[in-house]
């Protein structure tokens, strides 16, 4: 789907729908005004009867619009403008964005305002509204024989003709990280017995190929040979085998340093011999967003050809109960040595990053980002819109932090404190695999913090914001590719 930018007076936009998003207490000056004009007052009308309001995300349809060159027009409210920030602005053109992909063969344009809220740039407006288009024209129906969301045959964004150049370039990185994010929610969405390790390693030596980057992959044998212990062992009751995929881009100059984005990639979590309810079970497809993140990342950063180098490490494996799983009391060997209690198989996502960080500290990475469906515990503390932040490096954290708020991304950083490590204390291991009932989401990380050999890193729980059981109207139910734009916002700073 190209997204086009156009600087044509929003009255003469020739579209199916055209979209026009207006602050809440609605003052018709500038374009809105004209607009206003050609349609004979209706908006002012509308403000007048209290039905066009401005709140946050409110979608007023008008169907057969009078006196402006597209059919129907579709007002979507902002909130105060004075409160605007970028998730906001995201979360109102996305809803509109949805409303109108629910038909195959639209066109639409987005208008965006000469400005917007303070914080936000042209570019970061313009960029946001083609992530939209895109985010919004996929659904997670698309094995329904009638999907409920369909790419628009054509769209427009339209802008001031000072901003013409800003905004080309802004839609064209809008649409490589919108249909970064796309593939990304494909892999997610797509059903465990489509997406195991094995086919998910071919779909990411796919996407290598086709962007021409080096990829790696290690089987069975090859992880046992890199002393895995730790990935092995919760794959060990699957009746697949797991992969270690690592996809390597080289952007930056040879002797500068390399990020690399490690993700976790259970591609279905029963719990193992710890089951989960099947309440608890009905999701666990969503387990490698993770990894399916940092695949649409290295496409995108390959695709936008950003200066830096940047290794991508996905960990696949499924988290599987038969008679060869691994159980309660195991005591296994990571790959760096350290031994681990297993006392809950369904804390497995940390027993994979395990081997998959002290790999990627072992193959040069100088500062690493890891991203997981990691915690249940997550979730309790900041809700399921929000990406919880951890970290052994204030510094490197500040810049994933920076990152995400410029991306549009919500993240909250959670304390690492020294003290939490002492809950994964075992008495016949060097730890064990669960910190006990409080601060879940903490000693997961304190965990992680082990196998990193003392490189810098973040590690991002996206338990609560990489999958939504259900639709709202500014979200698409099923997988989000959170955290794909701040790990690329990342690169880019990097
Ligand atoms: N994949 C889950 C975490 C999860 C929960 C992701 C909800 C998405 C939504 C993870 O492997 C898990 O089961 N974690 C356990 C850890 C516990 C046993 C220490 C949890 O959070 O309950
Ligand atoms: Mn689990
Ligand atoms: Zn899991």
């Amino acid at each position: 789907m190209e997204i086009q930018i156009s600087t044509a007076d929003w009255n003469a936009a020739e579209a199916q729908w055209l979209i026009v998003a207006i602050p809440e207490e609605p003052q018709l000056s500038g374009r809105f005004e004209q607009l206003d004009s050609a349609m004979g007052g209706t908006l002012s009308r509308l403000i007048e009867m209290e039905d066009l309001t401005g709140k946050l995300a409110q979608l007023l349809p008008i169907r057969d619009a009078q006196g402006i060159a597209a059919t129907r027009l579709l007002v979507v409210g902002l909130g105060k403008s004075e409160e605007l920030t970028r998730p906001k602005l995201e979360k109102a053109l996305t809803a509109a964005a949805r409303k109108v992909a629910t038909k195959k063969d639209v066109t639409a344009a987005i208008a965006i305002p000469e400005s917007l809220g303070d914080g936000l740039t042209v570019a970061q407006t313009v960029e946001t509204a083609a992530i939209a288009l895109h985010v919004a024209s996929q659904g997670q129906d698309g094995l329904k024989s009638e999907p409920g969301r369909h790419p628009l045959a054509a769209a427009t964004i339209l802008v001031d003709a000072a901003d013409e150049a800003t905004a080309n370039e802004a839609a064209a990185r809008g649409t490589v990280l919108g249909e970064a994010i796309n593939l990304t929610r494909e892999l997610v969405n797509l059903p465990p017995q489509e997406i195991y390790p094995e086919s998910f390693a071919e779909r990411a030596e796919q996407v290598a190929s086709d962007l021409g980057l080096k990829c790696d992959v290690l089987g069975q044998a090859e992880l046992e040979a890199e002393k895995m212990g730790s990935l092995l062992a919760v794959n060990r009751g699957s009746s697949r085998e797991p992969r270690v995929v690592s996809i390597e881009y080289r952007g930056g100059a040879d002797d500068a340093p390399t990020l690399a984005l490690c993700g976790k990639g259970v591609t279905f979590d029963c719990g193992g011999l710890s089951l989960k309810t099947s309440d608890g079970m009905i999701t666990m497809k969503c387990d490698m967003a993770g990894a399916a993140t940092v695949l649409g990342a290295m496409s995108a950063i390959a695709r936008l050809k950003l200066p830096v180098n940047v290794t991508g490490y996905m960990g696949l494996v499924e988290n599987m109960i038969s008679g060869t799983s691994y159980k309660l009391g195991d005591i296994l060997t990571a790959r760096n040595g350290t031994t681990i209690e297993v006392q809950n198989t369904d804390a497995e996502g940390r027993l994979v990053l395990a081997d998959v960080l002290s790999f990627a500290a072992d193959h040069g990475a100088d500062r690493i980002i890891d991203l997981a469906t990691l915690t249940g515990a997550c979730v309790v503390a900041l809700g399921e819109d929000v990406t919880g932040v951890f970290s052994n490096d204030q510094s490197w954290c500040d810049d994933v932090l920076a990152a995400a708020k410029s991306a549009g991304e919500m993240a909250w950083q959670l304390p690492t404190f020294d003290f939490y490590a002492d809950l994964l204390k075992s008495d016949v291991a060097d730890c064990r695999n669960i910190g006990g009932r409080w601060g879940g989401a903490i000693s997961a990380a304190k965990f992680l913090e082990k196998f990193v050999d003392g490189t810098s890193w973040v590690h991002l729980d996206i338990a609560g914001p990489a999958f939504a059981s259900s639709n709202k109207p500014h979200r698409e139910g099923g997988a989000s590719g959170c955290m794909l734009r701040t790990l690329v916002e990342t690169a880019s700073n990097f």
